[in-house]
Protein backbone atom coordinates (compact mmCIF):
# COMPACT_ATOMS: atom_id res chain seq x y z
CA UNK A 1 0.00 0.00 0.00
CA UNK A 2 1.54 3.43 -0.90
CA UNK A 3 2.17 5.91 2.06
CA UNK A 4 0.30 9.29 2.64
CA UNK A 5 1.22 11.93 5.18
CA UNK A 6 -1.55 15.14 5.50
CA UNK A 7 -0.63 18.37 6.95
CA UNK A 8 -3.22 20.92 8.36
CA UNK A 9 -1.29 24.52 7.24
CA UNK A 10 -1.04 26.96 4.50
CA UNK A 11 1.00 25.23 1.95
CA UNK A 12 3.24 28.71 1.15
CA UNK A 13 4.25 28.54 5.20
CA UNK A 14 4.71 24.43 4.64
CA UNK A 15 6.61 25.21 1.54
CA UNK A 16 8.92 27.59 2.88
CA UNK A 17 9.40 26.36 6.87
CA UNK A 18 9.16 22.33 6.42
CA UNK A 19 9.33 20.84 2.87
CA UNK A 20 12.94 18.64 2.13
CA UNK A 21 14.68 20.15 -0.17
CA UNK A 22 14.58 17.43 -3.83
CA UNK A 23 12.07 15.39 -2.12
CA UNK A 24 9.48 15.78 -4.55
CA UNK A 25 8.57 14.06 -7.90
CA UNK A 26 5.24 15.46 -9.11
CA UNK A 27 2.64 17.78 -8.01
CA UNK A 28 -1.27 17.56 -8.86
CA UNK A 29 -3.41 20.11 -7.58
CA UNK A 30 -6.52 22.34 -7.70
CA UNK A 31 -5.29 25.57 -6.70
CA UNK A 32 -7.72 28.78 -5.71
CA UNK A 33 -8.60 30.30 -9.27
CA UNK A 34 -9.11 33.72 -8.52
CA UNK A 35 -7.33 33.10 -4.84
CA UNK A 36 -10.38 34.99 -3.05
CA UNK A 37 -12.57 32.40 -3.07
CA UNK A 38 -11.25 30.40 -0.18
CA UNK A 39 -9.90 33.36 1.82
CA UNK A 40 -12.06 33.15 5.26
CA UNK A 41 -14.68 35.81 4.63
CA UNK A 42 -15.56 33.87 1.47
CA UNK A 43 -15.89 30.79 3.19
CA UNK A 44 -18.39 32.58 5.70
CA UNK A 45 -20.27 33.38 2.49
CA UNK A 46 -20.36 30.31 0.72
CA UNK A 47 -21.48 28.46 3.91
CA UNK A 48 -24.56 31.19 4.83
CA UNK A 49 -24.95 30.72 0.70
CA UNK A 50 -25.10 34.13 -0.03
CA UNK A 51 -22.93 37.22 -1.95
CA UNK A 52 -19.34 37.06 -2.52
CA UNK A 53 -17.40 34.96 -5.27
CA UNK A 54 -19.69 32.27 -5.06
CA UNK A 55 -23.23 32.25 -7.17
CA UNK A 56 -25.64 29.44 -7.29
CA UNK A 57 -25.94 28.75 -11.10
CA UNK A 58 -29.64 28.84 -12.69
CA UNK A 59 -32.19 25.88 -11.28
CA UNK A 60 -32.01 23.54 -14.44
CA UNK A 61 -34.91 21.31 -14.36
CA UNK A 62 -35.72 21.85 -10.65
CA UNK A 63 -32.42 20.34 -9.66
CA UNK A 64 -30.58 22.83 -7.09
CA UNK A 65 -26.70 23.72 -8.53
CA UNK A 66 -23.68 23.63 -6.52
CA UNK A 67 -22.28 27.00 -5.74
CA UNK A 68 -19.43 28.15 -8.43
CA UNK A 69 -17.06 30.73 -7.67
CA UNK A 70 -17.31 33.32 -10.50
CA UNK A 71 -14.52 35.27 -11.47
CA UNK A 72 -15.61 38.30 -13.59
CA UNK A 73 -16.40 39.76 -10.17
CA UNK A 74 -12.51 40.22 -9.77
CA UNK A 75 -11.23 43.78 -10.55
CA UNK A 76 -7.43 44.79 -12.26
CA UNK A 77 -5.83 44.59 -8.65
CA UNK A 78 -7.49 41.30 -8.07
CA UNK A 79 -6.12 39.81 -11.31
CA UNK A 80 -2.51 41.08 -11.03
CA UNK A 81 -2.50 39.55 -7.41
CA UNK A 82 -3.33 36.40 -9.77
CA UNK A 83 -0.29 36.42 -11.35
CA UNK A 84 1.57 37.65 -8.09
CA UNK A 85 0.31 34.55 -6.05
CA UNK A 86 1.11 31.85 -8.84
CA UNK A 87 4.91 33.43 -9.20
CA UNK A 88 5.10 33.40 -5.01
CA UNK A 89 3.86 29.41 -5.03
CA UNK A 90 6.02 28.66 -7.85
CA UNK A 91 9.38 30.28 -5.86
CA UNK A 92 8.18 28.59 -2.53
CA UNK A 93 7.64 24.91 -4.43
CA UNK A 94 10.81 25.22 -6.81
CA UNK A 95 13.17 23.56 -3.93
CA UNK A 96 11.23 20.97 -2.80
CA UNK A 97 10.95 19.82 -6.24
CA UNK A 98 13.31 17.38 -8.26
CA UNK A 99 14.83 18.95 -11.27
CA UNK A 100 12.25 17.33 -14.11
CA UNK A 101 9.43 17.34 -11.80
CA UNK A 102 6.02 18.18 -13.36
CA UNK A 103 3.51 20.38 -11.79
CA UNK A 104 -0.41 20.09 -13.09
CA UNK A 105 -2.23 23.31 -12.04
CA UNK A 106 -6.13 23.42 -12.72
CA UNK A 107 -7.28 26.55 -13.77
CA UNK A 108 -10.01 28.65 -15.73
CA UNK A 109 -9.79 30.07 -18.92
CA UNK A 110 -9.93 33.23 -17.82
CA UNK A 111 -7.19 33.79 -15.49
CA UNK A 112 -4.99 31.00 -17.75
CA UNK A 113 -2.44 33.73 -18.43
CA UNK A 114 -1.81 34.94 -15.41
CA UNK A 115 -1.22 32.05 -13.51
CA UNK A 116 1.13 30.41 -16.43
CA UNK A 117 2.90 34.10 -16.53
CA UNK A 118 3.35 33.65 -12.57
CA UNK A 119 4.54 30.21 -12.62
CA UNK A 120 7.43 31.17 -15.76
CA UNK A 121 8.75 34.18 -13.49
CA UNK A 122 9.30 32.03 -10.53
CA UNK A 123 11.45 29.77 -13.36
CA UNK A 124 8.91 26.67 -14.31
CA UNK A 125 8.73 25.39 -18.19
CA UNK A 126 5.33 25.93 -19.41
CA UNK A 127 4.92 22.85 -20.72
CA UNK A 128 0.88 23.45 -22.27
CA UNK A 129 -2.58 22.38 -20.33
CA UNK A 130 -4.81 19.23 -20.62
CA UNK A 131 -7.84 20.11 -21.36
CA UNK A 132 -10.30 18.51 -19.47
CA UNK A 133 -13.32 18.56 -21.54
CA UNK A 134 -16.84 18.23 -19.46
CA UNK A 135 -20.34 19.68 -19.36
CA UNK A 136 -19.98 22.64 -17.04
CA UNK A 137 -22.06 25.89 -16.40
CA UNK A 138 -19.71 28.98 -17.09
CA UNK A 139 -20.23 31.15 -19.29
CA UNK A 140 -23.19 31.26 -22.62
CA UNK A 141 -25.09 33.86 -20.67
CA UNK A 142 -26.72 36.45 -22.42
CA UNK A 143 -26.31 40.34 -21.32
CA UNK A 144 -27.53 40.55 -17.44
CA UNK A 145 -30.50 42.43 -17.19
CA UNK A 146 -31.29 42.91 -21.26
CA UNK A 147 -31.88 38.84 -21.77
CA UNK A 148 -35.10 39.77 -24.02
CA UNK A 149 -33.73 42.18 -25.93
CA UNK A 150 -30.22 40.27 -26.71
CA UNK A 151 -31.92 37.09 -26.84
CA UNK A 152 -29.65 36.26 -29.85
CA UNK A 153 -26.59 37.21 -27.77
CA UNK A 154 -24.15 35.70 -25.38
CA UNK A 155 -21.37 37.61 -23.80
CA UNK A 156 -19.12 34.56 -23.01
CA UNK A 157 -18.74 30.87 -25.09
CA UNK A 158 -20.70 28.46 -23.22
CA UNK A 159 -17.55 26.50 -21.32
CA UNK A 160 -17.01 22.96 -22.02
CA UNK A 161 -13.45 22.74 -20.55
CA UNK A 162 -11.10 23.32 -17.66
CA UNK A 163 -7.46 23.57 -18.68
CA UNK A 164 -4.89 21.64 -16.41
CA UNK A 165 -1.87 23.92 -16.99
CA UNK A 166 1.84 21.34 -17.02
CA UNK A 167 5.13 23.18 -15.69
CA UNK A 168 8.29 21.24 -15.43
CA UNK A 169 11.04 22.68 -12.75
CA UNK A 170 14.31 22.92 -16.02
CA UNK A 171 15.96 19.13 -15.89
CA UNK A 172 19.39 19.21 -14.35
CA UNK A 173 21.06 16.51 -16.86
CA UNK A 174 21.44 17.59 -20.54
CA UNK A 175 19.30 15.18 -21.82
CA UNK A 176 15.77 14.12 -20.26
CA UNK A 177 17.07 10.44 -20.81
CA UNK A 178 20.07 11.34 -18.45
CA UNK A 179 17.64 13.33 -15.98
CA UNK A 180 15.39 10.31 -16.03
CA UNK A 181 18.28 7.78 -15.04
CA UNK A 182 19.01 10.29 -12.68
CA UNK A 183 16.50 11.52 -11.41
CA UNK A 184 13.59 9.62 -12.73
CA UNK A 185 12.04 13.08 -13.61
CA UNK A 186 11.89 15.04 -16.51
CA UNK A 187 8.84 13.38 -18.84
CA UNK A 188 5.39 11.68 -18.19
CA UNK A 189 4.44 7.93 -18.27
CA UNK A 190 2.30 7.01 -20.91
CA UNK A 191 -1.36 5.47 -20.86
CA UNK A 192 0.36 2.11 -22.54
CA UNK A 193 3.72 1.46 -24.58
CA UNK A 194 1.02 2.51 -27.90
CA UNK A 195 -0.78 5.26 -26.31
CA UNK A 196 1.02 8.91 -25.12
CA UNK A 197 -0.42 10.70 -22.62
CA UNK A 198 -3.49 13.20 -24.92
CA UNK A 199 -3.49 16.75 -24.25
CA UNK A 200 -7.37 16.39 -24.02
CA UNK A 201 -9.17 13.93 -21.71
CA UNK A 202 -13.16 13.38 -21.95
CA UNK A 203 -14.58 13.70 -18.56
CA UNK A 204 -17.61 14.43 -16.85
CA UNK A 205 -18.92 15.74 -13.69
CA UNK A 206 -17.68 14.10 -11.00
CA UNK A 207 -19.69 11.17 -10.06
CA UNK A 208 -22.59 11.06 -6.95
CA UNK A 209 -20.78 8.25 -5.84
CA UNK A 210 -17.80 10.68 -4.63
CA UNK A 211 -19.77 13.15 -4.15
CA UNK A 212 -21.70 10.98 -1.61
CA UNK A 213 -18.07 11.09 0.23
CA UNK A 214 -16.97 14.65 0.58
CA UNK A 215 -19.18 17.61 0.02
CA UNK A 216 -16.28 19.91 -0.97
CA UNK A 217 -17.21 22.56 -3.35
CA UNK A 218 -14.67 21.49 -5.98
CA UNK A 219 -14.55 18.26 -5.80
CA UNK A 220 -12.78 16.81 -8.64
CA UNK A 221 -13.83 13.17 -10.69
CA UNK A 222 -11.22 10.14 -9.50
CA UNK A 223 -11.44 9.83 -13.25
CA UNK A 224 -9.31 12.37 -14.15
CA UNK A 225 -6.90 12.62 -11.58
CA UNK A 226 -6.22 8.81 -11.54
CA UNK A 227 -5.25 9.45 -15.31
CA UNK A 228 -3.42 12.90 -14.72
CA UNK A 229 -1.19 11.88 -10.91
CA UNK A 230 -0.31 8.38 -12.88
CA UNK A 231 0.84 10.45 -15.73
CA UNK A 232 3.01 12.86 -13.60
CA UNK A 233 5.62 9.92 -12.66
CA UNK A 234 7.64 8.78 -15.84
CA UNK A 235 8.86 5.38 -14.10
CA UNK A 236 5.86 4.49 -11.74
CA UNK A 237 8.15 5.66 -8.84
CA UNK A 238 8.15 9.16 -5.99
CA UNK A 239 6.30 11.15 -4.26
CA UNK A 240 3.20 13.55 -5.07
CA UNK A 241 2.12 16.63 -3.34
CA UNK A 242 -1.29 18.17 -3.62
CA UNK A 243 -0.68 21.78 -1.41
CA UNK A 244 -3.94 22.14 -1.83
CA UNK A 245 -5.75 19.24 -1.41
CA UNK A 246 -9.51 20.43 -0.18
CA UNK A 247 -11.20 16.86 -0.16
CA UNK A 248 -8.21 14.98 -0.20
CA UNK A 249 -9.40 13.34 -3.84
CA UNK A 250 -5.68 13.92 -5.32
CA UNK A 251 -4.60 11.31 -2.46
CA UNK A 252 -7.12 9.42 -2.99
CA UNK A 253 -5.91 8.99 -6.49
CA UNK A 254 -2.29 8.55 -5.59
CA UNK A 255 -3.24 5.78 -3.49
CA UNK A 256 -5.19 4.05 -5.77
CA UNK A 257 -2.78 4.48 -8.76
CA UNK A 258 -0.20 3.04 -6.16
CA UNK A 259 2.07 6.42 -5.65
CA UNK A 260 2.86 8.11 -2.24
CA UNK A 261 1.75 11.17 -1.44
CA UNK A 262 1.60 14.51 0.56
CA UNK A 263 -1.36 16.62 0.87
CA UNK A 264 -1.55 20.26 2.45
CA UNK A 265 -4.83 21.88 3.59
CA UNK A 266 -5.28 25.21 5.57
CA UNK A 267 -9.11 24.77 6.17
CA UNK A 268 -10.03 23.37 9.80
CA UNK A 269 -13.14 21.43 8.56
CA UNK A 270 -12.06 19.83 5.33
CA UNK A 271 -8.67 18.66 7.37
CA UNK A 272 -11.03 17.09 9.36
CA UNK A 273 -12.32 14.83 6.88
CA UNK A 274 -8.99 14.25 4.77
CA UNK A 275 -8.36 10.66 5.81
CA UNK A 276 -12.02 9.22 6.11
CA UNK A 277 -12.09 10.72 2.45
CA UNK A 278 -9.51 9.11 0.97
CA UNK A 279 -10.06 5.52 2.53
CA UNK A 280 -13.50 6.11 0.76
CA UNK A 281 -12.56 7.86 -2.71
CA UNK A 282 -9.55 5.18 -3.46
CA UNK A 283 -11.52 2.00 -2.37
CA UNK A 284 -13.99 3.13 -5.34
CA UNK A 285 -13.38 1.61 -8.65
CA UNK A 286 -11.00 -0.87 -7.25
CA UNK A 287 -9.46 -1.88 -10.17
CA UNK A 288 -9.22 1.63 -12.31
CA UNK A 289 -5.87 3.13 -11.92
CA UNK A 290 -5.82 5.61 -14.14
CA UNK A 291 -4.65 3.95 -17.63
CA UNK A 292 -7.38 3.93 -19.52
CA UNK A 293 -9.73 6.90 -20.22
CA UNK A 294 -13.04 5.42 -21.21
CA UNK A 295 -15.75 6.41 -18.66
CA UNK A 296 -19.59 5.83 -18.63
CA UNK A 297 -21.73 8.71 -18.91
CA UNK A 298 -22.21 9.53 -15.60
CA UNK A 299 -18.67 9.98 -15.50
CA UNK A 300 -17.62 6.41 -13.88
CA UNK A 301 -14.60 5.02 -14.83
CA UNK A 302 -14.19 2.04 -17.27
CA UNK A 303 -11.06 0.15 -15.98
CA UNK A 304 -9.63 -2.18 -19.01
CA UNK A 305 -12.32 -1.72 -21.38
CA UNK A 306 -13.89 -4.51 -20.60
CA UNK A 307 -15.56 -3.76 -16.99
CA UNK A 308 -19.04 -2.30 -16.08
CA UNK A 309 -19.30 -0.60 -12.76
CA UNK A 310 -16.77 -1.08 -10.25
CA UNK A 311 -18.06 1.76 -7.37
CA UNK A 312 -17.95 -0.25 -4.46
CA UNK A 313 -17.79 1.95 -0.94
CA UNK A 314 -15.72 0.18 1.43
C1 LIG B 1 -10.12 24.27 -5.27
S1 LIG B 1 -9.99 23.52 -3.72
C2 LIG B 1 -9.32 21.92 -4.04
C3 LIG B 1 -10.36 20.87 -4.15
C4 LIG B 1 -9.83 19.51 -4.57
N1 LIG B 1 -9.39 19.48 -5.92
C5 LIG B 1 -10.84 18.43 -4.40
O1 LIG B 1 -11.12 17.68 -5.35
O2 LIG B 1 -11.37 18.31 -3.31
C6 LIG B 1 -8.68 24.39 -2.99
C7 LIG B 1 -8.44 24.02 -1.55
O3 LIG B 1 -7.25 24.70 -1.12
C8 LIG B 1 -7.43 25.13 0.22
N2 LIG B 1 -6.48 26.24 0.40
C9 LIG B 1 -6.62 27.53 0.00
N3 LIG B 1 -5.51 28.24 0.28
C10 LIG B 1 -4.65 27.36 0.87
C11 LIG B 1 -3.31 27.48 1.37
N4 LIG B 1 -2.65 28.63 1.32
N5 LIG B 1 -2.71 26.39 1.90
C12 LIG B 1 -3.37 25.18 1.94
N6 LIG B 1 -4.63 25.01 1.50
C13 LIG B 1 -5.27 26.09 0.96
C14 LIG B 1 -8.90 25.49 0.33
O4 LIG B 1 -9.37 25.42 1.67
C15 LIG B 1 -9.53 24.45 -0.58
O5 LIG B 1 -9.98 23.32 0.14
Amino acid sequence: MAHYEVHHANCFEWLREQQTPLSIHAVCTDPPFGIVEFLPHEMVKLRNGRGGVWRIPPTIGGSQRAPLPRFTTLNQQEREHVRVYFREFGEALMPALIPGAHVFLAGTPMLQHLVQSGMAEAGYEVRGAIMRLYRGFRGGDRPKLAEQEFANVCVTPRGAYEPWMLFRKPIAEKTVAQNLRKWGTGALRRLSVDQPLPDIIQSGKTPIIEEAVSDHPTLKPQHLLRILTRSLLPLGKGQVLDPFCGSGSTLAACQAVGYDAIGIEVDDDYFASLHTNIRQLSGLYPKYRGETLEMLSDGVPVANGKERRQGVLL
